[in-house]
C-alpha cells in the first residue's frame, strides 16, 4: 500500500501512535544495576512474572536480556535488543545496552536510536568513569537524561553531595522528582514531589516481586518518619532553590536532568521512574536526515539500522538487523529500499526480539524497534525507506584503542575465515584495518575494548567454523586504512581514526 497518500485519519493515527511512544535506554557504569533495573521495569510492566531468578549476578545467568554463551558464562550482557511493553496508555520501548565498558561502541549505537536515556548512578560510588563518558555522549547528541540514584538501600554517599558532584562534573542542573526518605542504607521510601506525598516502600521477597507501596500525606509522613521526612523535605528544597523547579523544556534541551531515587534490586522507585518517562520523556518526533531536515513522522515509512546481530538463534543461523522506525508505519511484508545500495529488501520476517523472546511484528510506528531476520545485506547505519528516499546520519565509529592481528588456525578454512571477519565487521563487532602489505590473510582488528576480541574468537569458532588465533600488533602505522570509511572523515577529531 502506498503511504504517500494517507487519509487524514491515518495521518492522525500515526501522530497519535508516535506521541504514545517512549523510546529509551538504561545506561550506566558497569555494576550500577542496569540489568537489575531492566528486569524491574519489565516486571512492573508485567512482562515477566518475577524479576531474575536471584538478585545475584553470578546466579542470574538467564535474565530477560542475556542470551549469548559468553554472556551466560560471564554473567555480562553484550548484545542489545528491545523490549516493548505498554504502561498506562503509553508504549514503552526499552533498548538494552551491553553491561561491559568494552562494548561501549554498541551502547553508543543504541543511543543513536533512542529519544531519551536513563542514567543509573550507584549511590555508593557516585559518578564513575563510564558514567562520565556516557554523560558526554548524551550531551553531544542532545539526548535528554533522567538520572536515577540507585542502590539507596545500601550505605552510600550523601544525597546533597551527589547532587553537587552531578552539577559540578556534568553541568546539568538536577531537578528532583522524588527524594529519598531515609539515608542511604536506610531506604524507607520517597517524597514524591509532584504529588506531594510520601511513598513508603515495603520489602517484598528480595525484589523478586513488585514492592508494595503505601502513600501518606506530608503530615502523616512527618508523624511516622520524624527527622527522616523533614531532612528529605529540607534537602530537596535546597536543591530546588539552588537550581530550578521542574522544567520539562530544560530536560528536553539536555541542560537539566530529573532526579529519582531507587533500589532496583528491591524494586523500590521503579514505578516512579516509569511514571516520569510517561509524563515527561520526549516522544518519537520528526528525525533530521543527513542534511539536517527533519522527516515528518507521517511521511512514508523510513528507519535506520542501529544494530546487526548474527547467531541469535543457533538453530537457524540468522542475522537480525534492528531498525528504529523514524517515520510512517512499518508493515510486515513491505518491500523497502536500502539507501546505501538502492536495492530492495523484503521484510517478510519481522520480529520483536528481547533476549530469547521473539514475537512476530505486523505493524510498527515511529519510535518502535523492528528486528528484521535474514538481513545479511544490511549494515549498521543503513537507512531504509518505502517511498521518498531518505538517508539518516551515519552512526559515528569510535577510535579503537586495542589492536590484534587475526590468523586462521586452520589454513584449509581460509574462505570461512575471510567471510567471518567480513561479517563481523559489517555487524560492527570489530573494526578491520587493511594493509596492502598484509592483505586478507592476517587482518589487523581494532577494538574499543579487549573483550571484543573474545567475542570475535568465539563467533569465528562457533558461527563460521573458522577458529582464529592472534598475533600481537603494535599500534598500526598510518599505512593502515579502514575498510569502511569513517563517516566523519576528513574532520574526524579522533586520534588514529582515519
Ligand atoms: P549492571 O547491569 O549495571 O552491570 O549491574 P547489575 O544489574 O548486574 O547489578 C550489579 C550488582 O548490583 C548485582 O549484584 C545486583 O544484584 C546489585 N544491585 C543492583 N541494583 C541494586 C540495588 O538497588 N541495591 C543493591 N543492594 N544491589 C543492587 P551481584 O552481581 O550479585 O553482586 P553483589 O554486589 O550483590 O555481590
Amino acid at each position: 500500500m502506498s503511504q504517500d497518500v494517507l487519509s487524514p485519519a491515518r495521518v492522525n493515527e500515526i501522530h497519535k501512535q508516535a506521541a504514545r511512544r517512549r523510546t529509551f535506554a538504561v545506561i550506566s557504569h558497569p555494576d550500577a544495576g542496569k540489568s537489575t533495573l531492566t528486569e524491574a521495569l519489565a516486571l512492573h510492566a508485567k512482562v515477566i512474572g518475577t524479576a531474575g531468578a536471584s538478585s545475584g549476578k553470578a546466579n542470574r545467568k538467564e535474565t530477560v536480556s542475556d542470551w549469548m554463551q559468553m554472556e551466560k558464562d560471564r554473567g555480562i550482557s553484550i548484545s542489545s535488543a528491545a523490549l516493548q511493553f505498554s504502561y498506562r496508555d503509553t508504549v514503552i520501548n526499552l533498548l538494552d545496552t551491553p553491561g561491559h565498558a568494552d562494548f561501549s561502541e554498541d551502547t553508543y549505537r543504541v543511543l543513536a536510536a533512542v529519544d531519551c536515556a536513563v542514567m543509573l548512578v550507584d549511590a555508593a560510588k557516585g559518578l564513575e568513569t563510564q558514567t562520565m563518558k556516557l554523560f558526554e555522549v548524551c550531551k553531544q547528541r542532545n539526548l535528554p537524561i533522567i538520572t536515577v540514584i540507585n542502590k539507596w538501600d545500601r550505605p552510600g554517599l550523601d544525597a546533597l553531595a551527589l547532587m553537587d558532584e552531578l552539577t559540578e562534573r556534568t553541568g546539568l542542573q538536577p531537578m528532583p522528582l522524588t527524594w529519598a526518605v531515609g539515608i542511604s542504607g536506610d531506604f524507607r521510601g520517597v517524597w514524591d514531589l509532584r504529588q506531594d506525598r510520601f511513598a513508603r516502600f515495603q520489602r517484598n521477597n528480595s525484589g523478586a516481586n513488585i514492592a508494595l507501596t503505601e502513600y501518606f500525606t506530608p503530615e502523616e509522613a512527618a508523624e511516622t518518619q520524624g527527622s527522616n521526612w523533614t531532612d528529605a523535605v529540607d534537602e530537596a528544597g535546597l536543591v530546588i532553590e539552588s537550581n530550578l523547579e521542574f522544567d520539562v523544556d530544560a530536560f528536553h534541551a539536555g541542560t537539566a536532568t530529573p532526579i529519582l531515587f531507587s533500589s532496583a534490586a528491591l524494586n523500590f522507585g521503579v514505578k516512579e521512574l516509569l511514571d516520569a518517562l510517561v509524563d515527561f520523556a520526549p516522544h518519537a518526533a520528526p528525525r533530521p536526515d543527513v542534511e539536517g531536515s527533519p522527516r515528518p513522522v507521517e511521511s512514508s515509512f523510513s528507519g535506520f539500522v542501529f544494530k546487526v546481530q548474527a547467531g541469535m538463534n543457533k538453530a537457524h543461523r540468522d542475522h537480525v538487523a534492528f531498525i528504529r522506525v523514524c517515520s510512517g508505519v512499518f508493515e510486515r511484508g513491505m518491500v523497502v529500499t536500502q539507501t546505501r545500495t538502492g536495492k530492495s529488501f523484503a521484510t517478510k520476517y519481522a520480529q520483536q526480539v528481547f533476549g530469547r523472546e521473539r514475537e512476530v511484528i505486523d505493524e510498527a510506528y515511529p519510535g518502535d524497534v523492528v528486528g528484521l531476520v535474514n538481513a545479511s545485506t544490511l549494515r549498521v547505519g543503513d537507512s531504509l525507506f518505502l517511498e521518498g528516499a531518505v538517508e539518516y546520519p551515519a552512526i559515528p565509529l569510535f577510535a579503537p584503542e586495542h589492536f590484534q592481528v587475526a590468523r586462521s588456525k586452520d589454513p584449509s578454512k581460509f574462505k570461512q575465515f575471510r567471510r567471518g571477519i567480513e561479517q563481523l565487521e559489517h555487524e560492527g563487532v570489530i573494526q578491520v584495518l587493511r594493509s596492502d602489505v598484509r592483505g586478507d590473510q592476517a587482518p589487523v582488528l581494532a577494538a574499543v575494548g579487549p573483550m571484543q576480541f573474545e567475542v570475535v574468537e568465539d563467533r569465528m569458532a562457533h558461527d563460521f567454523s573458522a577458529p582464529c588465533g592472534w598475533n600481537a600488533c603494535r599500534t598500526p602505522s598510518p599505512g593502515f586504512r579502514r575498510r569502511t570509511p569513517c563517516p566523519r572523515w576528513p574532520t574526524c577529531p579522533a586520534p588514529r581514526c582515519c
